[in-house]
């Protein structure tokens, strides 16, 4: 007989080859193998025996998780900025260092009633656009991504949230398909170079998708591309707040200083990596409103 506490003990041990944190994904393939909603669920039927399928379903994917496959790609979940997002491969995995982004909207525009008008830059999973309008209850947004399938995705999750009523989510090649002027606008880009791919780890190079990962160049190439439009779609008093690579921060800051945009602030991740900056118009851009 075969209790949930007696799999965990074992899950953690066959993880630990395979998985920097063994104890979480043995928790999370626990959870998702038995479909509880949380750990509490988990811990609540501790001492519960398994039948054979549920224990075969987490055999399964602990070999998915073995063949270095992510835990949010087996689950088909990742939580970001606290709320539990549906992913799957057509989506970057939200990383938590993309929080950052979020922080700095709300330390610019602090009255969470505001009306703002919200561009999200290759949306992927929705996860920035649907956090910033879960949190500005008056505000609307549009994500655009190039990939059919991540807009999939990020119609899910904006189902899920109750969102669909305040954004659109449509196919664009950056600004290509998109008008109107934004209050903020967002972009967490494909930005590791093409050297740097090859030497990314096998759970990210082999599982998520290489359109979000990467330009093959030098990694730069989607800031240049957004920055020449930037100024065109924002309103006056907008800002943009883009995700960085680990020090990738002086050329993008050159890149949009080189399209006379204004350098407002930039952002640490919690590890003290230079992770996002905030730009605006500067006043001498005259784009008509
Ligand atoms: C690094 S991922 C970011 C996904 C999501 N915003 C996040 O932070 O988790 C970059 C996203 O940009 C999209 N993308 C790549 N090239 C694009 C383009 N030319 N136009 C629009 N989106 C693009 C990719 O499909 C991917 O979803």
């Amino acid at each position: 007989m075969t209790s949930v506490a007696s799999l965990y003990a074992w899950l953690q041990r066959r993880l630990r080859v395979a998985s920097n944190s063994p104890q979480s994904d043995a928790m999370h393939l626990i959870r998702h193998s038995l479909s509880l909603k949380c750990t509490e669920d988990v811990l609540s039927n501790w001492d519960m025996e398994l039948q054979y399928p549920q224990i075969k379903l987490c055999i399964l994917n602990l070999n998915r998780r073995l063949s270095n496959e992510p835990i949010s790609y087996i689950t088909s979940t990742r939580e970001f900025w606290s709320i539990e997002f549906y992913v799957n491969r057509h989506t970057l995995i939200p990383r938590h260092e993309t929080e950052v982004i979020i922080e700095a909207a709300l330390a610019i525009f602090p009255d969470k009633l505001a009306k703002l008008a919200v561009l999200d830059l290759g949306t992927g999973s929705g996860c920035i656009i649907l956090s910033i309008l879960s949190m500005y209850t008056n505000s609307t947004g549009v994500g655009v991504d190039l990939c059919e399938k991540a807009l999939e995705v990020a119609k899910k999750n904006a189902q899920n949230l109750g969102l669909m009523n305040r954004v659109i989510l449509k196919q664009s090649n950056w600004f290509s398909d998109v008008s109107g002027k934004f209050d903020i606008i967002v972009s967490n880009p494909p930005y590791i170079n093409a050297d740097d791919l090859i030497k990314t780890g096998a759970e990210v190079k082999d599982f998520e998708p290489t359109l979000a990962l990467t330009d093959f160049a030098d990694g730069l190439t989607c800031y240049r591309k957004i920055a020449a439009h930037l100024a065109t779609f924002l309103k006056s008093g907008g800002v943009g707040l883009f995700e960085i690579g680990f020090g990738q921060m002086k050329d993008v800051l050159d890149i949009f200083v080189a399209h006379n945009l204004e350098i407002l602030d930039t952002y640490k991740d919690i590890h003290g990596i230079d992770r996002v900056i905030s730009v605006t118009k500067t006043s001498s851009i005259n784009c008509s409103e």
